[in-house]
């Protein structure tokens, strides 16, 4: 399996940290953030690595991650030229992966401590389709919000002002090559992006889109509280992913 990790986007709520340096670069305890996401697929046996990127800051990339041999992966750019949207970034992939290929897909700013590995194995027994990873949040209004039906997502809202569940879908998603076709359907939305939940809700509306929880904690680190939020968990050594201090 490939993994693709999304970090495009403008990072306005973290201005103006973002003004000089792109979110994804952005110290979080003792890496750039980019680096968590690297860790994570690596920690599940993914080794071939495509990073979408936006223009902002992209020399530093290669200048820490570089072609990926210190931290014992492949990696591949893209660059995103306009932030229009996770599933436009998404569709940047195209040309990593092929038909056939299904593939793990994460947000660059959603740090967390689970490992994914069963998550990923249990990805790849699944018939066709794809699958998100949900966390239970105390308040889900920014995030997308999944309506669920047995072990199926039936739907999700995006940003809904009234939540149906307390759960959110995190930035860890699952793919099938049919990923593909359906961003091509998809219309911007009102804030002219392609979003992936519109994305997500065409596999949901066909009983395609399953779904698994995180037990350890979880956080999308895009303001400044989660950012420092993020820090700290890792600070605490139980998520620290990172070598150990030398
Ligand atoms: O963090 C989880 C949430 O992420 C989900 O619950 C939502 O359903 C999903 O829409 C998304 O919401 P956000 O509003 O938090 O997404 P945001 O625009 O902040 O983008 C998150 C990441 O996606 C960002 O770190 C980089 C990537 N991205 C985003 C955009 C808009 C791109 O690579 N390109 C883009 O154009």
């Amino acid at each position: 399996m490939k993994g693709i990790i999304l970090a495009g986007g403008t990072g306005t709520r973290l201005y103006p940290l973002t003004k000089i340096v792109n979110k994804h670069l952005l110290p979080v305890w003792k890496y750039p953030m980019i680096y968590y996401g690297v860790e994570k697929l690596k920690e599940a046996g993914i080794e071939d690595i495509l990073i979408v990127m936006g223009k902002q800051s992209a020399g530093l990339y290669t200048e820490f991650l570089g072609g990926g041999k210190e931290w014992g992966v492949r990696l591949t750019y893209r660059i995103q030229e306009e932030a229009g949207g996770i599933a436009e970034a998404l569709n940047l992939a195209k040309g990593f992966v092929y038909p056939g290929d299904k593939f793990v897909v994460l947000l660059g700013d959603n740090l967390f401590e689970d490992s994914i590995k069963e998550f990923a194995a249990d990805f790849a027994k699944q018939e066709e389709g794809a699958k998100v990873l949900l966390k239970e949040v105390a308040d889900p209004r920014r995030y997308g919000v999944p309506i669920l039906l047995e072990d199926k997502i039936i739907w999700i809202e995006e940003k809904p002002t009234v939540p149906k569940s307390n759960y959110c879908v995190t930035g860890i998603y699952m793919y099938d090559f049919g990923v593909f076709d359906i961003i091509q359907q998809i219309k911007p939305s009102s804030r002219g992006e392609l979003e992936i939940t519109d994305v997500n809700n065409v596999y949901a509306a066909s009983s395609r889109l399953s779904y698994n929880l995180l037990k350890g904690w979880w956080t999308d680190a895009g303001t400044h509280a989660s950012l420092l939020e993020a820090g700290s968990r890792l600070a605490k050594g139980k998520g620290d992913q990172g070598k150990k201090d030398e």
